[in-house]
C-alpha cells in the first residue's frame, strides 16, 4: 500500500524525513511557507541530458527545445538554455519569459493554432528563430508582415498525421478532428507547403507535428514519423522543396505513481530516429535536422509540490478527508484531467505500518479532490504533505481562483535553496484592478 518513493527521482528519507533535492523539505515548507513549488536543479540537468543523449547517439542532427508552456520561470528557462536546450514558445509572453532569461531567440520556435499579427511581428523584432505555421491565413500574415519588415521569416508547418494516441482527449492533438495544424490525410498539407513555399516572405524549411501528451506507448510515434515521412517523399516530388527541418514535438511520460512502468526516453528515440532514418533511406532522401520538444518528461519529475495539512474529517463508514492549504489553483490536472498523483506524509515518508486510505482535498469553494484515494500515514493538521511529479503544468497553469495567490517557486541545489518566483500577495491578486471614480465612496 505504501508508494514506492524511490521512483520519483531527487528524492530521499532520511531519519523518517523526505528531502527533495538534498533539502529537507519540511525545512522548506517552514521557510518558505506552502503551499510551495520545488524544483530540483539536479533533476532538471539529468533529465535534460537524458534526452540530449538519448537522441543524440542515435541522431546526427539533433536538438532539443523545451515546451514552456510545461513550466515557465526565468530561471528555469535559463537553466535548460545552459543545457543546450532551445525553447518551444506558445506566446509573447513565453517569448518575453525566454529572451529574459537570456535565451538564444534563434533557438526558438513560435506556436499557436492563432498567434496575431502583432506577436508575429513582434518575434520577427525579437529574433525568433522559427515559427511554427499553424494555418493558410498564419502563413499569408506572417508573409505580409515579413515583407513589410523586409525580412524573412523561417517556417515550418505543422501537420497532423491523424494518430489517436492513447491520452486523455483534452490532450490529444494529432488526430483529423483537431483544431491544431493541418492535415495529411485529404491532401490540405501539401497543399499548404506548396503555397508556403512560394510565398517571399517566408523561407520553409520544413514540418512539425505534435501527436499529444502523456503517451505511454512507443507505437504512435512511429506511426507518425511513417506518415509524416511519406508526406515528405510528397511534397520533395511535387514542389521540388528541401525538407531541412522535421520536429517531431512532445508527449513522453512522466510517472505519476509510483506502480506505473515507464519506458525510457531510448525507447522513444530509438523509434523515432530509428524510423526516420528507414524512411528517408527507402525514399532516397536526406535526413532533415531533428526538432524534439518534451515538455512534461522535462520538468514533471523536478518538481514536487508542498501543502500544509488542515482539517481531518472521517466520515464514519464512507471515507476520510484530508484538506491541504491549495488545491484546484495551484493544480488544476486531477479536476481536468482526472489526473493522478500520489503523495506523503514528508515527516513520515517512510512510515509503512499503520497507512490508512484517505482523499485529499483543497481547499477551494468546490469539491477540488487533489487525489481520490492514497494511503497515508496519520495525516495530522500541521503536517507538511509533499505530493510527487508536479513539475510540469501545475505552475504553468495555476490560476487565483477564490482570490488564493500564487505559491512561491523554489529551486533546490544540493540541499540549498533559492527563491524563483516570489509567493504572490493578496495586494497582487488585486493590482490591476480599476474603481471607477464615481464608485468610490466618499468619507
Ligand atoms: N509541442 C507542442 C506543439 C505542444 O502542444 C505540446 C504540449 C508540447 C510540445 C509538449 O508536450 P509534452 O512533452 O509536455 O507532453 N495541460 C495538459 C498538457 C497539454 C499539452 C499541450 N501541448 C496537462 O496538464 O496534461
Amino acid at each position: 500500500m505504501a508508494i514506492r518513493i524511490d521512483r520519483y527521482p531527487g528524492t530521499g528519507v532520511k531519519r523518517g524525513k523526505l528531502y527533495f533535492g538534498g533539502a529537507d523539505v519540511t525545512k522548506l515548507a517552514k521557510e518558505y511557507g506552502t503551499p510551495l513549488y520545488v524544483i530540483d536543479e539536479t533533476t532538471l540537468r539529468n533529465r535534460c541530458r537524458e534526452y540530449r543523449t538519448a537522441f543524440e547517439q542515435r541522431y546526427d542532427n539533433v536538438t532539443v527545445l523545451l515546451a514552456c508552456k510545461a513550466l515557465t520561470t526565468i530561471a528555469v528557462s535559463g537553466i535548460v538554455s545552459d543545457e543546450g536546450f532551445g525553447l518551444d514558445v506558445a506566446s509573447t509572453g513565453e517569448m518575453y519569459g525566454g529572451i529574459k532569461a537570456g535565451a538564444d531567440t534563434s533557438m526558438m520556435f513560435l506556436h499557436g493554432s492563432y498567434k496575431k499579427e502583432e506577436e508575429l511581428a513582434q518575434a520577427l523584432k525579437w529574433g525568433i528563430g522559427t515559427v511554427v505555421v499553424d494555418s493558410l491565413l498564419e502563413a499569408k500574415t506572417l508573409d505580409r508582415v515579413a515583407r513589410g519588415m523586409k525580412t524573412k521569416a523561417r517556417v515550418i508547418i505543422r501537420v497532423t498525421p491523424g494518430v489517436e494516441a492513447h491520452t486523455h482527449e483534452m490532450i490529444q492533438t494529432g488526430k483529423l478532428d483537431t483544431k491544431f495544424g493541418v492535415p495529411i490525410e485529404g491532401g490540405a498539407a501539401s497543399e499548404i507547403v506548396g503555397a508556403v513555399s512560394k510565398m517571399k516572405g517566408l523561407d520553409f524549411t520544413g514540418l512539425h507535428y505534435h501527436i499529444g501528451s502523456q503517451i505511454l506507448d512507443v507505437e504512435p510515434f512511429r506511426v507518425s514519423v511513417r506518415r509524416v515521412a511519406g508526406l515528405i517523399a510528397e511534397v520533395v516530388e511535387k514542389y521540388g522543396v528541401e525538407i531541412r527541418d522535421l520536429d517531431v514535438g512532445g508527449g513522453y511520460p512522466v510517472r505519476y505513481t509510483s506502480k506505473q512502468a515507464l519506458p525510457a526516453p531510448d525507447k522513444f528515440a530509438a523509434a523515432i530516429c530509428g524510423t526516420l532514418k528507414k524512411e528517408m533511406k527507402a525514399a532516397g532522401l536526406p535526413l532533415p535536422h531533428l526538432y524534439l520538444e518534451p515538455g512534461r518528461s522535462v520538468v514533471g519529475p523536478a518538481g514536487i509540490t508542498l501543502y500544509t495539512v488542515g482539517p481531518v474529517k472521517e466520515i464514519p463508514g464512507v471515507r476520510t478527508y484530508v484538506s491541504v492549504d491549495g488545491g484546484l489553483s495551484d493544480n488544476p490536472r486531477p479536476a481536468l484531467y482526472d489526473a493522478e498523483y500520489e503523495a506523503v506524509i514528508a515527516g513520515r515518508a517512510d512510515t509503512k505500518r499503520g497507512l490508512k486510505k484517505y482523499r485529499v482535498s483543497g481547499r477551494h469553494c468546490e469539491t477540488d479532490t487533489l487525489i481520490k484515494e492514497i494511503a497515508l500515514a496519520d495525516p495530522k493538521p500541521g503536517d507538511i504533505m509533499a505530493v510527487f511529479s508536479t513539475g510540469a503544468y501545475n505552475y504553468s497553469m495555476a490560476g487565483n481562483y477564490n482570490k488564493f495567490p500564487r505559491p512561491a517557486v523554489v529551486l533546490v541545489n544540493n540541499g540549498k535553496s533559492d527563491i524563483i518566483v516570489e509567493r504572490e500577495t493578496i495586494e497582487d491578486l488585486y493590482a490591476k484592478d480599476v474603481m471607477p471614480k464615481r464608485l468610490v465612496k466618499k468619507v
